[in-house]
């Protein structure tokens, strides 16, 4: 797969992989990418998986027609793209290893060898000419570990962008990338949103003609689409209008009044109620809805004075990234005494300009003649 005329994807498809990074549900599988840039002297960009060593290597020399490469260039020391640089660094003990001087740390850490002797070293700004082609190291340090290096070719103005711009699934699904980028995006770099603006910053204005990321498909036109969604992802923008209502619900009630909660916004004008079980749904899903709408619900029992404990794990997910800037409501239940609506805004104190719903509906055991008064104040608040 040719992306320019000396730059050819040599990555590999993991249709195996039950859990990214050990918790991320994938079930259109994953892709590590790879690519080899042709040229008097020939650079590979990072290697694979483990698993896949052969098969990459194979996938190398054919598209090096057998020319040994000068030169292996290390973006990220994760080892689902650094886990076969000693295959690669043994089968061509010519070739020099390029990285980040952190990555060497972490190569000798992960791998006992820093290739002290034939290793380059990637530092901010610094060029590698391979002939025709000119590569600059842009340093992206937390996109998504602090090692990270992306490396831009003037020549082609092709990004190999680490992480960044990254997806799940295999490159031979055809699906929507955003909806796929998003939950990668939120799960896996969402915390850095800060880190990931400024290296925007410094790629804008290079001409970028393609991105060419560490997973899910190369991109080759509508560069402003992919780059539009990062501004709005890193600056935790609301991207969509719309609701998420996150509940847990042991015996069914409180399920029963997020639904028509839902069914009352939707009634209302709402153009989007995104609905999420923590419990039973994939809670990346929900924390990529979180952010990718500007109004969230959060509908959860009183549990033994604290509230039930996916609820509590599903706000520490939001907290942990930095959640902000959104319009939060709350629906307690409990039949002893509800209180989960207090537990929830003070587990919330560390996010910033949060503006919470007046109305917090009340569920003692299963609604009664006043739910429905309270769900409809919360819409109101809501869609105000
Ligand atoms: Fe795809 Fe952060 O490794």
């Amino acid at each position: 797969m040719k992306i320019t005329n000396d730059i050819v994807y040599v990555g590999v498809n993991d249709r195996e992989l039950d859990l990214f990074e050990a918790h991320f549900t994938v079930p259109n599988g994953m892709a590590y990418n790879s690519y080899v840039i042709l040229d008097d002297k020939i650079a590979v960009m990072d290697s694979v998986a483990e698993g896949f060593g052969d098969e990459w290597l194979k996938k190398l020399a054919e598209a090096t027609g057998g020319r040994a490469p000068d030169y292996l260039i290390v973006q990220h020391m994760e080892p689902d793209h650094s886990a076969n640089i000693a295959a690669f660094a043994a089968l061509y003990p010519d070739a020099v290893i390029v990285s980040s001087s952190r990555s060497f740390t972490m190569m000798k850490n992960f791998y006992g060898d820093d290739f002290a002797g034939r290793r380059i070293e990637a530092a901010d700004g610094k060029t590698l000419s391979l002939g025709r082609h000119t590569l600059r190291f842009i340093s992206a340090p937390m996109v998504h570990w602090p090692e990270v290096t992306m490396t831009f070719d003037e020549t082609d103005r092709v990004l190999f962008s680490a992480d960044a711009f990254g997806k799940f699934g295999t490159l031979d699904i055809d699906e929507d990338w955003a909806c796929e980028a998003r939950r990668y995006y939120f799960g896996i770099v969402g915390k850095f949103g800060g880190q990931v603006a400024r290296v925007l910053d410094r790629i804008e204005g290079l001409g970028v003609t393609a991105i060419c990321p560490l997973h899910g498909p190369y991109i080759t036109d509508n560069i402003g689409y992919y780059t539009g969604l990062y501004r709005i992802w890193s600056s935790y923008g609301v991207e969509s209008e719309g609701v998420t209502i996150a509940y847990t619900s042991v015996y069914g009630h409180t399920k029963k009044v997020a639904e028509r909660l839902a069914e009352v916004l939707k009634e209302k004008g709402c153009p989007k109620v995104a609905m999420q079980d923590l419990v039973r749904d994939d809670t990346a899903e929900a924390v990529e809805d979180a952010f990718r709408y500007g109004k969230l619900v959060l509908a959860t029992t009183t549990y033994y004075g604290d509230i039930f404990p996916p609820m509590k794990e599903f706000i520490d997910h939001l907290v942990f990234r930095g959640y902000k800037g959104r319009r939060i409501g709350f629906i307690e239940n409990g039949s002893w005494f509800p209180q989960a609506a207090g537990v929830m805004k003070k587990l919330l104190a560390d996010c910033k300009d949060i503006d919470y719903c007046k109305t917090a509906v009340r569920i003692v055991s299963a609604p009664d003649a006043g739910t429905e008064a309270q769900i409809e104040a919360l819409a109101d608040e809501l869609l105000g």
